[in-house]
């Protein structure tokens, strides 16, 4: 028996065990996902490396210190947080899969970002992830944030990966990148074609962090969020006429990206997404 995991803290309410352990019975594998809250997840990594343990999910608030207890792809080092560890190498790999979240959950509403004026809401984890799959393909990308600073040090990142690609001679470095407060909302979400939020305004209550009156018929707006899955922001974006994505898409699909990396299978993604949604 393959075992997997999730290591965060807390991870008790983890709908990560339910949609992984679904992929793998429609697969007939024998395999389990079970959670671990430890003290240090380096430590952890490590530990289970020795153990065994065939892949790990990492969560909040350890992505970055996983990097530590592991060799990260390129990707993973520019975003500067690992969500996924694949113990098929010595040492083991270290991969950022909500990067991917992000874009195949666009993709599957037929959302394509390139050549998109892309607007972030939020600089934390769930932002760093939306802004990293954007750059590269959207036209310009502006990240909102209440606290201007964190927007201004992640559009830094973003910059910095751009012309870190550049140099490499790979294409889509092109996006501008700008960083402002949530009041640049009200001059960027009207001229944008694709909006995210990636804060947690919203998160068990009725609130949005973009006003209703900014959002237009042209746009697509993905909200991170999840529970609700029906989120005031997604509501007013429905109620203009926007494309909407729901945070579980995202949920799902760094599972599925996880999921591939680890039993080199295509995932059955539609037995993942049922269960998922079984339990929201
Ligand atoms: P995660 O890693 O899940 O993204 P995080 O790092 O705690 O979590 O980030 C939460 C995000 O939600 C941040 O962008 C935060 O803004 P600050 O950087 O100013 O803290 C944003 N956020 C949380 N509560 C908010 C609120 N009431 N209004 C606006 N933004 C809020």
């Amino acid at each position: 028996m393959d075992v997997y995991g999730l290591v965060g803290n807390p991870v008790e309410h983890s709908l990560s065990p339910p949609m992984h352990e679904a992929g793998f019975e429609a697969l007939g594998l024998d395999a389990r996902y079970v959670t671990f809250e430890p003290a240090d997840a380096a430590a952890a990594i490590r530990g289970a490396a020795a153990l065994g343990v065939a892949g790990l999910n990492v969560t909040v608030p350890f992505k970055r210190d996983a990097l530590a207890a592991v060799e990260p792809d390129e990707l993973a080092a520019r975003v500067g947080a690992v969500n996924t560890v694949d113990f098929s190498t010595d040492p083991p790999s270290g991969h950022n899969t909500d990067v991917a979240g992000v874009a195949r959950a666009l993709s599957h509403h037929g959302v394509d970002p390139a050549g998109t004026a892309a607007v972030v809401v939020g600089a934390g984890g769930a932002a760093r992830a939306a802004a990293f799959a954007l750059a590269g393909s959207a036209d310009s990308l502006h990240v909102a944030n209440r606290t201007e600073r964190r927007a201004e040090a992640l559009a830094a990142d973003v910059r910095e990966a751009g012309a870190e690609r550049e140099s490499a001679g790979e294409s889509g470095a092109g996006t501008g990148v700008t960083a402002g407060g949530l009041d640049t909302l009200v001059d960027r979400v009207p001229a944008a074609d694709l909006l995210v939020n990636a804060t947690s305004v919203g998160m068990e209550s009725d609130e949005t962090p973009v006003p209703a009156a900014h959002l237009h018929a042209d746009l697509a707006v993905l909200d991170a969020v999840y529970a609700p899955l029906d989120t005031r922001l997604l509501r007013d974006a429905r109620a203009a006429g926007a494309t909407t994505v729901d945070g579980a898409w995202m949920l799902l699909y760094q599972g599925v990206e996880a999921f591939e990396r680890w039993t080199g299978e295509d995932a059955p993604v539609d037995a993942m997404n049922a269960a998922l949604r079984r339990e929201l």
